[in-house]
């Protein structure tokens, strides 16, 4: 009897390894950017909680190569345009906080838990994946990133609770950089609710609410959140059918 060859990989197992290569994307960029968030951090123990996730990023890192050796792959980082956005959120808490105030540590735990859940999200079902394609040793490896991304989001959950997020409380906002809302013309009983929410709500309509995108920022343009809604001719994405193309003005 003939050796049967290997079966070609089916859609879900090419998912699987497609998921792979972009979490190693990512984590390949969470090196330095846990770095840079290390030297942005103020007080010394968000410094050491950033530095010890960097450590075991580095296992994230080498755990990732190891299936790929054993898929047979070599590791080949895919871009990841969900962690892009959350690396460019990070870079905003930065731009838009004052260095040393614990605004920007809570700013920077936000972000920071946002890459975690992130990450958190993409493990597990690389895991779920991993186990329904029978690969045990991918399992067990992938697990033990998730229980390290799961370690991480708590221990800067208790950051936050313990001390940062009050100190931040307190702390005097920055004029320049938060605008407070036109209260003049507000007259009723209501006024207090209606400033706080006018104040939530401030540069809502203008996509991320980052600084460069608040003023100004007409529907459409680049950074606004309708651009993520049209195409490059103004068209709503989603409407156009196969074939169908924009006429020339
Ligand atoms: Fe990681
Ligand atoms: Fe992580």
């Amino acid at each position: 009897m003939a050796t049967q060859e290997k079966e070609a990989p089916s859609g879900l197992e090419r998912f699987y390894r497609t998921m792979l290569q972009e979490i190693y994307w990512c984590e390949l960029h969470l090196r330095d950017v846990l770095e840079n968030m290390e030297e942005r951090a103020s007080t010394d123990e968000l410094k050491s909680a950033f530095r010890t996730h960097r450590k075991e990023t580095d296992n994230h890192v080498t755990r990732l190569e190891k299936i790929f050796y054993l898929e047979g792959m070599g590791a080949q980082p895919i871009f990841c345009v969900g962690m892009q956005g959350l690396f460019d959120e990070g870079w905003q808490v930065i731009d838009e906080t004052e260095e040393g105030s614990a605004h920007r540590d809570a700013a920077l735990i936000v972000a920071a838990q946002k890459v975690e859940h992130y990450e958190i999200a993409a493990y597990g079902s690389m895991s779920t994946l991993a186990k329904t394609l029978g690969f045990q040793e991918a399992t067990d490896l992938l697990e033990q990133t998730l229980a390290e991304e799961k370690k991480t989001d708590g221990i800067l959950t208790r950051l936050a609770e313990s001390d940062i997020n009050i100190d931040a409380s307190i702390e005097p906002a920055d004029e320049e950089q938060l605008p407070l809302p036109d209260t003049g013309s507000i007259t009723t009983e209501s006024e207090p609710a209606v400033a706080a929410m006018k104040k939530a709500t401030a540069g809502m309509d203008a996509g991320a609410g980052s600084k460069s995108t608040r003023e100004g920022t007409e529907a459409g343009a680049p950074g606004s959140a309708d651009a993520l809604l049209v195409d490059d001719s103004g068209e709503p994405k989603g409407k156009k059918r196969a074939g169908q193309h924009t006429p020339k003005k």
